[in-house]
């Protein structure tokens, strides 16, 4: 596609004999699109040119008049204003969409290199609650962003697999537990097994010393011990499985805490032939007091390792099996301190790839009081949270049938589709770092800032397309679309790529949620004030193609997001 922000700087770089790259960071994008397209301050020049920048202005305009694209240069004080032409940007953008896709939007720009999204992360015999949401639908979506732009992108599920707890639980199943209730309900019936072992503890010391061999005969590999943590994990893991698969979220590895254990010992004898561990009461810690960070222990009194220690392993190990070009970690703001300890270490340990280690943190989420009734006691199962939302859709979708006395062929499927995704939708659609209340009435609204609303738009747009017989092999004539509303989609297809740019840089994906939320808005007015489907057939099939790059670039949107867009709705 034309890019006219370098086609000015090429322009400017020819009239003034600067570099273009230089000029390329200059030139602005004003907030008002009546002041241009694109701006250009000329008082950076003025020192250099030793001239007034109003004049330098004056001048560069009378030069670059004509130039390929742009319609017209307007000068305003010490700035040039440019005015893309929308014939031009017409052309260039419908032959994107014809011609890229599913890939519009798309680029090469991380060819070759492999990130790691590590995201989700739950504790086995822990349960899956309304908690990790976040971490999974926001890691999620920024594994999509990555791939679309190229990158070979490895999904990792760091599942906390590992620590003194399984030998309580060990022993507390032991003791008390029964596999036929376990198997019928593992997470609930182990959590009440270690949430009784940590009772009963207190009072008995003989619970704590069992406790305690049965984790030193899983490090050291007992069979009993190994099998029935492996067990515990696989129950767990297929109590997650099941949301995982509600969510339409995929892994590629399952290496968990458990995984580093053997590799731990190598890193902390590394760390120890670098010098950098000391002695205190007992405990083998690291100095960060360069780095304004309190010290680390990374060995406990006790001779144990802790869940720092084996961040360091794993990171070592990524490293050297992916090579990667950034490991990023989506894990809750709770848990900065732990990720500037580790950065921190590995720089120490002169890893030079310290900085490639990129945490994306993010703010809570609540529920507010009473709105949901949960299996036991005050944990909010994920599960129960998602099914809800799918309720009632389904609610919202036979009342829908009633009043039209019109039976759905789909209904539950598409109660599936809006419902989750309702739930991804709100949850991707601030900046992450906020903390938010999860509003039902909202969520699940279809007006408004919402992916109800999104996809909704989305299938009035394809049952548009198929009234009209859009036949995507036809040719238009592109200079037929010039209405305010038709330039502002062109204009906003023409920026979804450097939408998906910024977002996988700034790990934001509310950046694709706002932008084709936007889309939408324009798209619902510019339907309402324009015919689409008019006499005129020329003007009908440009109009036919502007709504179907509008609508593909709506679907891949929502699929950066890891949302569905059902084709009625
Ligand atoms: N399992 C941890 C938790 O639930 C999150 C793990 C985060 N990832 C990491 N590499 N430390 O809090």
């Amino acid at each position: 596609m034309i890019d006219f922000k370098e086609q000015i700087a090429e322009g400017l770089a020819r009239e003034t004999g600067l570099e273009k790259n230089e000029l390329l960071l200059k030139i602005e994008t004003p907030p008002d699109k009546k002041m241009g397209d694109y701006a250009f301050p000329t008082f950076t020049l003025a020192k250099t040119m030793r001239k007034n920048p109003a004049i330098i202005a004056q001048e560069l305009k009378e030069k670059l008049e004509g130039m390929e694209g742009i319609e017209q240069i307007v000068v305003a004080g010490p700035y040039l204003n440019f005015f893309i032409d929308t014939k031009t940007l017409a052309e260039n953008v419908l032959k994107a969409v014809v011609e890229e896709g599913d890939r519009f939007g798309a680029s090469n720009l991380g060819e070759g290199k492999t990130v790691i999204v590590e995201y989700s992360s739950p504790n086995i015999a822990k349960p899956f609650h309304i908690g990790h949401i976040r971490t999974t639908i926001i890691g999620d979506s920024i594994k999509r962003i990555y791939k679309h732009l190229g990158y070979k992108v490895e999904a990792i599920n760091h599942l906390g697999d590992y620590g003194t707890q399984f030998g309580m639980m060990i022993e507390a199943y032991k003791r008390w537990g029964d596999d036929e209730v376990i198997e019928k309900n593992a997470i609930p019936e182990l959590v009440k097994l270690y949430v009784r072992i940590n009772k009963e503890a207190e009072e008995d010391q003989e619970l704590l010393d069992n406790s305690r061999e049965w984790f030193r005969k899983l490090e050291s590999g007992d069979e009993e011990a190994v099998s029935l943590w492996q067990w515990f994990r696989d129950l767990s893991l297929k109590e997650f499985e099941r949301v995982y698969n509600m969510l339409d979220v995929e892994f590629d590895s399952f290496r968990g805490e458990s995984y580093y254990s053997e590799l731990m010992m190598k890193a902390v004898d590394e760390i120890k032939e670098k010098g950098l561990l000391v002695e205190d009461q007992g405990a083998q810690i690291i100095n960060l007091d360069k780095y304004n960070l309190p010290p680390s222990i990374i060995i406990k009194s006790d001779g144990s390792t802790i869940y720092l220690t084996r961040d360091i392993a794993t990171a070592i190990f990524r490293k050297e099996h992916y090579d990667f070009y950034k490991n990023i970690y989506v894990v809750g703001s709770q848990q900065n301190l732990h990720f500037q300890q580790l950065k921190a270490i590995l720089k120490e340990m002169g890893y030079d790839w310290a900085d490639d280690c990129i945490h994306v943190p993010f703010g809570m989420v609540s529920l507010p009081e009473g709105t949901l009734s949960t299996r036991k006691g005050k944990v909010v199962y994920l599960e129960d949270v998602l099914n809800r939302a799918v309720d009632k859709v389904e609610d919202i979708l036979k009342e829908r049938e009633e009043t039209s006395g019109m039976k759905m062929d789909n209904r539950d499927e598409l109660a599936h589709q809006v419902g989750i995704g309702a739930v991804k939708f709100q949850e991707l659609f601030n900046q992450r770092i906020k903390d938010y209340v999860f509003d039902w009435d909202r969520t699940l609204s279809f007006d408004g800032e919402t992916g109800p609303y999104v996809q909704y738009t989305h299938a009035r747009m394809n049952s548009l397309l198929e009234k009209g017989g859009f036949d995507v092999s036809r040719p238009v004539d592109a200079s037929l679309l010039t209405s305010k509303e038709e330039k502002e989609l062109l204009q906003k297809l023409y920026g979804f790529n450097q939408v998906i740019v910024d977002s996988h840089e700034k790990y934001e994906p509310y950046f694709v949620t706002r932008y084709i939320t936007d889309c939408a808005k324009i798209f619902n007015k510019y339907y309402t004030n324009t015919p689409i489907l008019v006499d005129d057939d020329a003007l009908k099939q440009a109009r036919l193609l502007l709504v179907y790059g509008v609508k593909n670039m709506i679907r891949i949107g929502l699929d950066l997001l890891g949302i569905e867009a059902p084709d009625k709705m």
